[in-house]
This record gives C-alpha cells, structure tokens and sequence, in this order.
C-alpha cells in the first residue's frame, strides 16, 4: 500500500529515517548531555505528534506494518527553527541602504507598512513571508504586523492555512509616527482585544500584544498593553528595547522619570512570563536582573544589529543572570530570513567580544533555546514524546563547497559548526509541519 492511500485511508503513524539531531537541554548547563544524536535514527509520529526517537535498528522492528515510511537517509533532521523576533511586512525592504535605526523606520519601514491597510497586499505578502520561512526550515515565528487589524488577519490567516505555529499581533502606536499609521490609546487597545478574542489559541495560533516601542506609544497606550495582558494572562507581548543609542537618548527624554529604558515598560507592568523583547543591547545588570526576575525574555538579532550598526548583544551577560534568550531574523532591519545566515552572524558578533558561541549552542538557540524563551517549550523545540511534529530535513552536501568541506570534518559538532557558517536555504531538502511536508527542495532543472 502506497503512502498516499495509506493517507486516504486515516493513516496515523509516520517514520522519517535519517541521521537525527535534537536538544534535551542547554548545552551550557549539561554540556555533551544536552543533546541526543542518532546517525542511523528514526523519528516515529502518530497523527503528527512526536511517539519515538532513536536507532533506526531498535525502532524499525516494532514500527506497525502500515506505518508509512520516509527514508531520509544521508540527510540530517532538526527540530523546526523558532525566529523569536521578524517584521512580516518588512520583507519588501529587506536590504535598504544606509541608515541606522529611526532614519531607518522614517525612510523605509513606515511607509511601506502603510500598504497594509489593504488586505488583498498584506495576504499576498503574508503567504511569500510564510513560503519564505518554510524555505528556510523556520517553523514557528513571533511576528510583528502592523497598525491595521486587516495585517493581524492576513498573517493568520495564513499561516491556518499552512497549520503552522505561529504568534502575531498589531502594531499599537500612538504617537511619533506618520499619521497614516498612528492609533489612539482606545483604538489600539479595542483592535488588540477584539484580535485576541478572534485567534489567540485557536488552533496553534497565539496573540501577542505589540506597542512598536516606547517612543511611539504615550503612557496611556503603555498603561492599556498592560491591561490588556492582565485580562489575558496567557497572550504574549512583544516590542524593541535598547537597541541603538539614538533610540536610548530619546527614551531618556521622553520618559525623565525612568531609571533606564527598560524601567517604562516595567512601570507599566509589561515584563513578565511571555514578553519578548528584540535587541538588548544597550542595557545595565539591573535591566537584565529584572528581566530575569520577571520571566522576560530576549532576542538576539544579530544580523539586524550589525546591518543598522546598532551594536553588540552579551550573550554572557544574559547567561549569568539566567535571562531567557532566543533567537530572532528581524526582517527587514536582519538582513536574512536564515536561521544558518543568523548564527553565523551570532558567532561573529559574540567574537567582537571575546565570546565563544559553539555550534551546539547556536543550534539549541535555534530549536528548544527559542522555544523557552516563547514558553512554548511544552509544545515544540525538540522530539520529545508528544511533542508537535515540526520539523526540518537538511541536505548537509547541497553546494560543492559544504560537500567538500563535510568531506574533511571528524565528529557532529564539526560538522554543524560547517553548517552553521556554510549553509543557506540551499541546504534545506524538507520542511514538515506536524508530520506532513510542508516545502520540498525543488528537484534540478534536467538539462
Ligand atoms: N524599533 C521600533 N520599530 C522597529 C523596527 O521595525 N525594527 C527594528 N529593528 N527596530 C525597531
Ligand atoms: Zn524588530
């Protein structure tokens, strides 16, 4: 019986063969233990949740006989990378010349936000944007839209259709802005409540509550995000801290009563279990203390801070608080929808300091690091039992340089460290979502 009428017929159980890479932990706090690595492994799911992991060898001998089989073998399965910080309505300036941060916002990124009024433009972008992190292996995002609801509904919308993860929510702004994108207090929090109540949970949706960033929300605006999380103790909230000095400076202006710019959003109650925020860079041991304390979490940037020449993330500083961290493109400031392009860029940007990111972290950041700090680690991240199937296949030989430089590697860390400063989209074969393909590689033009 074929695979395809096996579907047909309720197929439940799916088993992928191939070389199999997951994390149990962070490597730098179980070293060698944090990972699980089988060269000849199967991951066995049942109606596209995780039931097994391991040796090929063990696990083929109990499989039922109507399983369906999926012989990967030669390529190398990773859960789905997590970004934990991208603009979806960035992706069309992507690669902007010559700013940093708010010239950046004023000349590019606002005005191509005010497109997304119309919903047909911002559903045609939102469908390239989740193609594009399919291509990528990126199977769940948290995703900024932009101040119009219709841009919350597109990307949802969506990403349903491709029954990805994936959080989202509206741009609140109420001041400092082109008027064309600019809320009211009442309106932003009225829009958020009403989006909330139409896709938070459902399916594998979440709604993230989403001020741009302190000098584009009044104090009333701030006030009312935080309301809005009280009322809904399990949505999320995203938004910008620290990132470029500029930015910092206006802060100090705008609000003169904080002790440091991660002080407004304490103020108004808006760190805690499921806040997110991008960049961290520019702050002090007490910013990262609190948010430790509170649960907050981090997202490093890298290919966005060196691109708008804001500055350098610590990743040690992060670790010896125990700050949660994940890992974020920030497309279109990130220049790079990939997860491979961004790590690389972490490493390099941890070496202007005198940092070491090893291959083991980078790709625990990527899988169960992200899913931490998205407290969405009972879910996804890795190949735990019960897990949710998400999942991506890489082709660890897909250029001639990887297959020669994979040639002359002796263990899997040498290998991934290749990957992780070698690889692109290029090198991914597969994506699935819960079990099922999601991307396939396409095959090469037969000359
Ligand atoms: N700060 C406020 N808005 C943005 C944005 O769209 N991108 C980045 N990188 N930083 C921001
Ligand atoms: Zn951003």
């Amino acid at each position: 019986m074929s695979a395809q009428s096996k579907q047909q017929g309720g197929e439940r159980i799916r088993a992928f063969r191939a070389s199999i890479l997951h994390f149990v932990d962070d490597p730098d706090d179980l070293g060698e233990g944090a990972h699980q690595y089988f060269e000849d492994g199967l991951l066995v799911l049942r109606d596209g949740r995780v039931a097994e992991l391991g040796e090929a060898g063990a696990l083929l001998a109990r499989l039922p006989p109507d399983a369906a089989m999926i012989d990967y073998t030669g390529k190398l399965i990773l859960p789905g990378f997590i970004d934990t910080h991208i603009h979806y309505p960035q992706t069309d300036i992507i690669a902007s010349y010559g700013e940093q941060l708010l010239e950046w916002l004023e000349r590019y990124t606002f005005p191509t936000e005010r497109r997304f009024a119309d919903p047909l433009h911002a559903r045609a972008v939102a469908d390239f944007f989740l193609e594009e992190l399919l291509r990528n292996g990126t199977t769940t995002a948290l995703v900024f839209a932009t101040v119009h609801k219709e841009s919350v509904d597109a990307i949802f919308e969506a990403a349903a259709a491709r029954g990805m993860c994936l959080l989202a929510g509206k741009v609140m702004m109420d001041r400092n802005c082109p008027d064309f994108l600019r809320d009211t207090a009442e309106s932003s929090y009225d829009d958020s409540k009403a989006l909330i109540e139409k896709w938070h949970h459902r399916g594998r949706l979440r709604y993230a509550v989403t001020p741009r960033f302190a000098p584009t929300s009044t104090e009333r605006q701030l006030e009312l995000a935080g309301k809005l999380l009280d009322e809904h103790p399990d949505v999320y909230l995203q938004s910008h801290v620290a990132e470029n000095k500029g930015e910092v400076a206006w802060v100090a202006e705008l609000y003169p009563w904080s002790r440091s710019y991660l002080d407004v959003y304490d103020r108004f109650g808006l760190l805690r279990q499921r806040a997110v925020y991008a960049h961290c860079i520019h702050l002090d041991e007490r910013d990262r203390e609190r948010m430790a304390g509170t649960g907050t979490a981090m997202s490093f940037c890298p290919t966005s801070n060196l691109f708008l020449g804001s500055g350098l993330f610590d990743l040690s500083g992060a670790r010896d608080k125990k700050v949660r961290v994940g890992i974020g493109t920030d497309v279109g400031g990130g220049t790079s929808f990939s997860m491979f392009r961004t790590l690389d860029e972490a490493y390099k940007v941890l070496q202007l300091s005198g940092q070491k990111l090893s291959a083991f972290k980078a790709f625990y950041l990527a899988t169960l690091g992200s899913a931490r700090a998205l407290y969405l680690d009972g879910e996804i991240g890795n190949f735990a039992p019960g897990k949710e199937g998400d999942f991506v296949v890489l082709d660890p030989g897909a250029t001639p340089l990887l297959a020669r430089r994979m040639e002359n590697t002796a263990t899997v860390a040498e290998r991934l460290f290749v990957l992780m400063m070698l690889a692109d989209d290029r090198s991914v074969y597969a994506t699935h979502i819960m079990g099922q393909p999601a991307y396939i590689r396409p095959a090469a033009p037969i000359a």
